[in-house]
């Protein structure tokens, strides 16, 4: 699949080798974050159907790591998402995410989930534009509500919801 904000592109499904490339960009496309550790190894082994890379060749353009809930039949979870700094603003992000929300609505999902940091107001800004709503969480910060202690001790997030149209003819269930 071609895709058309970036030229030469095409988006396939993840595959366990792109491990290492996907985590090597972590740190640059996340501004010196290093959040690698939030990337392990069994995603791309077991939620690649639900998962993508933009590339040409070698080049990196981005990748959406994703699943359908296992235990929430109605959602889709949106983990992570990165576009290449050359590559954002026109459009891929939001590509990806059309992307993940038409594999949601063939399987029967209406609901897609994510999150971030507080800190990250460009992808909060990002959510808002694609129609995310912010979850009412436990505190506030920054005027967003973020839920505290998230994922460890000092680790607030900003969660996101957003129902999408399910066609009518679901899929199975399974990708
Ligand atoms: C967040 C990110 C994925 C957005 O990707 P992108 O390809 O630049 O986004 P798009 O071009 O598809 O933008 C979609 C919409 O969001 C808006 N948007 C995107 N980034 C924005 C930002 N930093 N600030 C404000 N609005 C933003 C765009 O203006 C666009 O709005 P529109 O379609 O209504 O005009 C990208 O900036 C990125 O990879 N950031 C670093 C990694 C990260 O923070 N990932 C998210 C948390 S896991």
């Amino acid at each position: 699949m071609t895709c058309g904000p970036v030229d030469g592109y095409a988006l396939r499904n993840i595959v366990e080798s792109d491990h290492p490339r996907v985590i090597a960009v972590v740190p640059d496309w996340w501004g010196g974050r290093d959040l690698a550790w939030m990337l392990p190894r069994l995603f791309f082994i077991h939620f690649g159907n639900t998962s993508f890379v933009l590339e040409r060749g070698d080049e990196l353009g981005a990748f959406l790591v994703g699943f359908l809930s296992p235990a929430r039949p109605s959602e889709g979870y949106i983990h992570f998402v990165g576009v290449h700094p050359e590559h954002r603003g026109r459009g891929v992000g939001r590509l990806l995410y059309d992307r993940f929300f038409d594999i949601c609505r063939a399987y029967g999902r209406d609901t897609v989930r994510s999150c971030t940091s507080p800190v990250n107001r460009g992808s909060v800004e990002f959510h808002r534009r694609l129609g995310f709503d912010l979850v009412s969480g436990n505190a506030e910060m920054d005027g967003l509500p973020v839920t505290l202690d998230y994922n460890r001790p000092g680790d607030p997030k900003v969660l996101f919801v957003r129902r999408i149209g399910v066609s009518s003819g679901n899929g199975p269930g399974r990708p």
